[in-house]
């Protein structure tokens, strides 16, 4: 393990929704569904009185924005915006053109990151406040992640996604994900950082929605930088965690309180001894095949804790596919994960309920996370009894009940 956390853990203050969310309070699940209901609503209103030829130059330009925004941050523009500032003499600043600064400033301005004014001065807004490199959600990782030339490549080879065994990451970086990841640290660290900011938003999330009364050690499976675990570890200090990690992201863990890493392959097998066993955008990586493998572990472990009288649980947060196709984050990872990843996806509920039970696993609940994500909680099945064969999509019938409806 190497240095401590900067952003979560004893010494700094506990995170607030404001940090990680940008609300002053977690909005109850229904007011999430309908704002985004209201939101794709309204993009569909746009996207509808345009002409099919202004969507289609749109779309085709949509890459501008992660370039410019990307851009932006290696000006550290966002860090440098603490009050409006002089477009011209943040260009001597920056030592480039000020006319071509604010051509970029001006396509920031119309997508809401900046605000220019007519007198020539850039002011802040909470997005740039969130790119700030010492703000506490983290999210600007997201930006150096999405702009790295081995994403990019993986997106312009989309196509060879498409066969049933298809790795568009691989076709264009010549090695999967990970492996891709292991021999790049540099980016490796900067990947784990992007995971590290969703890492923060569902450990205050999960702290929130469920109940943490009797557990006692929580394991988080492919848990990253341990990021997750402290924040619930903060808001729950009776909890103990552990991470499960690939032996290099185990080894630069930072010092965390009541978190321990465990260097180690999830495939075959699990740290035992714990009663809560965390996949948090976890199988969205993998095909069915690995993503039941990985539940499969994670129910012998929870089985066995339950055999010395514990009752344990597996829990699995993903984006939450629909059914029908909508215009949300479950989505646009989803197509990510058709791009950077050997078979990974969004799932629906009953889709994940279905390979839990074909790992071991029975739907407990799902709780309705305030971002819009689905925690789904699974127990292991009494018997011991495994189904054989994974499943489609479950009805809602089988889905089970959910702790907000
Ligand atoms: C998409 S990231 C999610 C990280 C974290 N759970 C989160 O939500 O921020 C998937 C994680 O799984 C880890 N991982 C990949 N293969 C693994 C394996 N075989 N065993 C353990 N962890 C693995 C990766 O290192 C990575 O941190």
């Amino acid at each position: 393990m190497t240095d401590h956390d900067t952003r979560v853990g004893p010494g700094h203050p506990p995170l607030r929704p404001q940090d990680v969310l940008g609300v002053p309070a977690l909005p109850p699940p229904a007011v999430t569904r309908a704002s985004n209901r209201a939101r794709g609503l309204l993009a569909r209103l746009r996207r509808g009185t345009a002409p099919p030829p202004v969507r289609i130059m749109e779309s085709a330009l949509a890459g501008l924005e992660p370039a410019v925004l990307a851009t932006l941050c290696r000006l550290d523009l966002p860090d440098r915006l603490t009050g409006p500032l002089d477009v011209p003499a943040l260009a001597a600043e920056l030592d480039v053109d000020a006319d071509r600064l604010t051509r970029l400033l001006r396509f920031a301005h119309v997508r809401g990151w900046v605000r220019l004014d007519r007198r020539h001065r850039v002011h802040p807004t909470r997005v740039t406040t969130f790119l700030r490199r010492d703000h506490p959600g983290g999210w600007r990782a997201w930006v150096t992640f999405a702009a790295g030339q081995e994403v990019t490549a993986a997106l312009g080879a989309l196509e060879r996604a498409l066969p049933p065994d298809g790795d568009a990451f691989d076709a264009a970086n010549g090695l999967a994900f990970f492996p891709w990841m292991h021999a790049h640290p540099d980016r490796h660290t900067g990947f784990d950082a992007a995971m590290a900011a969703g890492a923060r938003m569902h450990g205050l999330l999960l702290a929130r929605a469920l109940d943490w009364s009797t557990s006692r050690r929580v394991c988080d499976v492919g848990g990253g930088d341990g990021t997750l675990l402290s924040v619930l570890v903060a808001h729950h200090p009776h909890l103990h965690g552990v991470v499960l990690e690939l032996p290099e992201v185990a080894a630069r863990m930072p010092v965390r309180h009541q978190v321990t890493a465990e260097a180690g392959d999830a495939f075959r097998g699990v740290p035992p001894g714990c009663d809560t066993y965390l996949l948090v955008n976890v199988l969205h990586d993998w095909g069915d095949a690995a993503a039941t493998d990985l539940l499969r572990r994670a129910a012998e472990a929870a089985r066995a804790c339950e055999a010395d009288g514990t009752p344990a649980r597996v829990i699995v947060v993903d984006h939450q596919a629909h059914p029908r196709p909508k215009d949300d984050m479950a989505q646009l990872a989803d197509t990510l994960m058709l791009a950077l990843t050997p078979g990974g996806r969004e799932r629906t509920t009953g889709h994940v309920v279905a390979l839990g039970e074909a790992a071991g696993l029975a739907l407990q609940r799902h709780h309705r996370l305030a971002s819009g994500d689905v925690a789904i909680v699974l127990r292991p099945e009494r018997s011991g009894s495994v189904t054989p064969t994974v499943r489609g999509p479950v009805s809602r019938r089988r889905r089970g009940r959910s702790a907000s409806e």
